[in-house]
């Protein structure tokens, strides 16, 4: 039994001498000392030994079990290591890679400008009103009656405005201002609104002018409030807007739904008010029309002019945007050339 247990040995450690591989080794303990390995069947014909002999037949076997598996522990840690070192540099991730890139989305430029617009009067104590109190297609109640424009008024001619065949009234607005209406029906003052929106005129489209483009309607409706209060809040919305430096005027001016009115003009930033093809020759560029809301107006929606005053204001986005970025092409922001949208991506 000793010379097979020292056989079972040498046999043994040359299979682990052989070995080359974590794999290998672990087929060399299975065949030696796993439950069912060579020297657990020898070792199940220890009891038929002597006690004598047990003893040192026993102290051998466990002598060499405690080698062998100590060779093989030493031999795997080696193998593991090394095949562990392998794998990492095989599988080494050259974090130093660029990634890929991925292109960002961002807004249309008229977005973000009626987005920057709409948070100053924001800041300013106004709220947007939401689109439903608006709507693109509208009535001429909405559009034209309610905000004291006369009947034979030149705006309302089919040359001016878009009608629809859904009925005879019904049109593609040609303002934002029927949103005052909207606004101020069967509620009672203060009333601080705004209300952004795309607007439709019957125009011939030209550098200067589209048939569809943008407005962003204001109206504020209190006990008290004056001129100077119209022209406070609009003095403080271009300073914001454009900062200190952009010369501005207030017009005279005339519109059906507000006494007196006003037009604002700002530098034209294409000559700096030298006069160009931009502006006309004239230096300026009209940004909003505005004015105090006609008593009519407020009579009509239900809001005593004796008790309440207001005021009101329309802005076109798109002379808004082009004023400050030095656009010169109405037609830009909607020919959907990225070369052009691309240069707003903040
Ligand atoms: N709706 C006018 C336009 O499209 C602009 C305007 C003028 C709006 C005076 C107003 C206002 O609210 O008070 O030309």
């Amino acid at each position: 039994m000793k010379e097979q247990l020292e056989k079972i040995y040498a046999d043994a450690a040359a299979d682990i001498e052989k070995a080359c591989t974590v794999k290998d080794l672990e087929d060399v303990k299975f065949k030696y000392l796993s439950r069912k390995g060579e020297f657990n069947e020898i070792k199940k014909g220890l009891k038929d030994l002597s006690v004598e002999d047990k003893k040192i037949v026993g102290a051998l076997a466990n002598d060499i079990t405690q080698k062998l598996e100590t060779s093989i522990k030493e031999k795997f840690q080696l193998f593991y290591e090394k095949e562990l070192n392998e794998k990492l540099q095989k599988e080494k991730i050259d974090v130093t890679l660029p990634g890929q890139y991925i292109p960002r989305g961002h807004v249309h430029p008229l977005t973000s400008t009626t987005n920057e617009i709409c948070s100053i009067f924001q800041s300013l104590g106004f709220s947007i009103v939401p689109d439903e109190f608006g709507p693109e297609v509208e009535t001429e109640y909405y559009n034209f009656d309610m905000l004291n424009v006369p009947k034979d008024h030149p705006a309302r001619d089919m040359q001016d405005t878009f009608y629809t065949n859904i009925a005879k009234n019904v049109v593609l607005r040609s303002q934002t201002s029927g949103s005052q209406i909207h606004a101020m029906e069967g509620k009672n003052p203060p009333i601080r609104i705004i209300a952004p929106g795309r607007v439709y005129r019957n125009e011939n489209v030209n550098s200067r002018k589209n048939n569809f483009f943008h407005q962003i309607e204001g109206l504020y409706v209190d006990k008290n409030i004056t001129f100077g209060d119209l022209k406070g809040v609009l003095n403080e919305f271009i300073r914001i807007y454009f900062g200190e430096s952009r010369p501005t005027r207030f017009r005279s001016s005339f519109f059906p739904f507000t006494e007196p009115s006003a037009e604002v003009d700002v530098q034209c930033i294409m000559c700096g008010g030298k006069g160009c093809r931009t502006c006309s020759g004239t230096g300026w560029l009209e940004i909003l029309g505005s004015g105090m809301v006609d008593p009519n107006v407020l009579r009509g929606v239900g809001i005593d002019p004796d008790v309440y005053s207001g005021f009101a204001f329309g802005m076109g986005v798109e002379r808004l945007a082009m004023l400050k970025y030095a656009i010169d092409d109405i037609r830009l922001f909607f020919n959907n050339d990225v070369r052009f949208s691309q240069q707003f991506h903040k």
